[in-house]
């Protein structure tokens, strides 16, 4: 009868399906902790002949539970510590990886670049601190030049020798101390202003210098420099208007405006038809130019005898709200991604 028992669990030790802990402990308790020790507790009821192999039967028994206890324990285990250190779900929708855009003021200044190169001009660098020196006295700004004063310069407090460059003029000083002519060269940059930030005015801006020097260059190879530019930069049908300016390190010196369109039969296409950049007028200022002051190029140690140049500086944020019709000088520097992901096509 014993035996007979012994065979129908052994049958359910065999069929019983554990998927998991809580069926593993079901197991545990049905047949290690009660089953199998009743049997064990019939020995002494046995008769002693019958004894030894009753004995046997139920020890094989204990034997197959145990090996399927352990070994599906060590299955379970291992399953739910892999689980637990890859801690991944597969199912999670991805984070897209978005691409950014060029920044309106870089894709203009490659712009520039572009259109430079191609006319032979190579480009310098400076620091963005200067000393009193480079930045106004070698570009024959006089002690008393208002520009020096401190609501238009970003002065060192200690040292009030040092500012923040206000233009990138600065830079052609530079070039021109530490080469011999001829040179042809561009200097794009960051310059500082000490103005109240707004819609039209900034505290630091981008400008683009370029200066060209050799024997008997005039006047009109500034023209048409400038001119080949706003053609490149703005559209076949642009045109270039010279006003007589003053700057101290030019002379003659004149300022730049490019035809915003507004005599075109189309409208005022720079301005986005509003004529709120022209104010009406049909011109943009762009920039300043003129014949370098023989002044300076003996500063820098040229022989202003020798050799003439012209130079110019223009606004790198100015051609890009041009270009791009863009109302609002802060856009630039706030990273707004509403602002910047439409330049991403162009
Ligand atoms: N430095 C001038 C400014 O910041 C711009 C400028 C005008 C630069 C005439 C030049 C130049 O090189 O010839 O307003």
């Amino acid at each position: 009868m014993s035996l007979e028992k012994i065979k129908v669990l052994q049958g359910e030790i065999e069929q019983f399906n554990i998927t998991d802990k809580a069926s593993l402990e079901q197991f545990r308790l049905a047949y290690l902790k009660r089953e199998i020790p009743a049997l064990m507790g019939e020995i002494k009821n046995i008769a002693p002949e019958s004894r030894k192999e009753y004995g046997q039967a139920v020890n094989t028994l204990k034997t197959l539970a145990e090996e399927k206890f352990f070994s599906t324990q060590d299955a379970l285990d291992t399953a739910s510590a892999g689980s637990q250190t890859s801690g991944l779900d597969f199912t999670l929708p991805t984070i897209p990886h978005e691409l950014g855009t060029i920044h309106p003021i870089t894709l203009v200044r490659n712009r520039i670049v572009q259109i430079f190169e191609r006319l032979g001009f190579a480009q310098a660098d400076g620091p963005e601190i200067e000393d009193d020196w480079h930045n106004f006295t070698a570009l024959n700004f006089p002690p008393d030049h208002p520009a020096r004063e401190m609501q238009d310069t970003f002065f060192l407090e200690k040292n009030p020798d040092i500012a923040l460059r206000t233009h990138t003029s600065s830079v052609q000083i530079r070039y021109m101390q530490a080469h011999k002519p001829p040179m042809r060269q561009i200097m794009l940059g960051r310059v500082y202003r000490n103005e109240a930030i707004s819609a039209r005015a900034h505290c630091f801006f981008h400008q683009v210098e370029g200066i060209y020097i050799d024997e008997n260059v005039s006047l009109l190879d500034l023209k048409q420099t400038l001119y080949h530019f706003a053609k490149e930069m703005f559209g076949a049908g642009t045109t270039v208007r010279f006003r007589p300016s003053f700057f101290p390190f030019t002379e003659p010196s004149a300022e730049l405006d490019i035809s915003c369109g507004k005599h075109n039969p189309n409208g005022c296409s720079l301005c986005g038809g509003s004529q709120n950049i022209c104010k009406g007028s049909g011109w943009v200022e762009i920039g300043g130019c003129g014949m370098i002051d023989p002044n300076v190029l003996e500063n820098c140690g040229i022989d202003s005898e020798k050799y003439t140049g012209f130079a110019f500086g223009m606004g790198i944020e100015r051609i890009t709200m041009l270009k791009y019709q863009i109302k609002d000088l802060r856009l630039f520097s706030e990273n707004d991604v509403r602002f910047l992901r439409q330049f991403a096509t162009i």
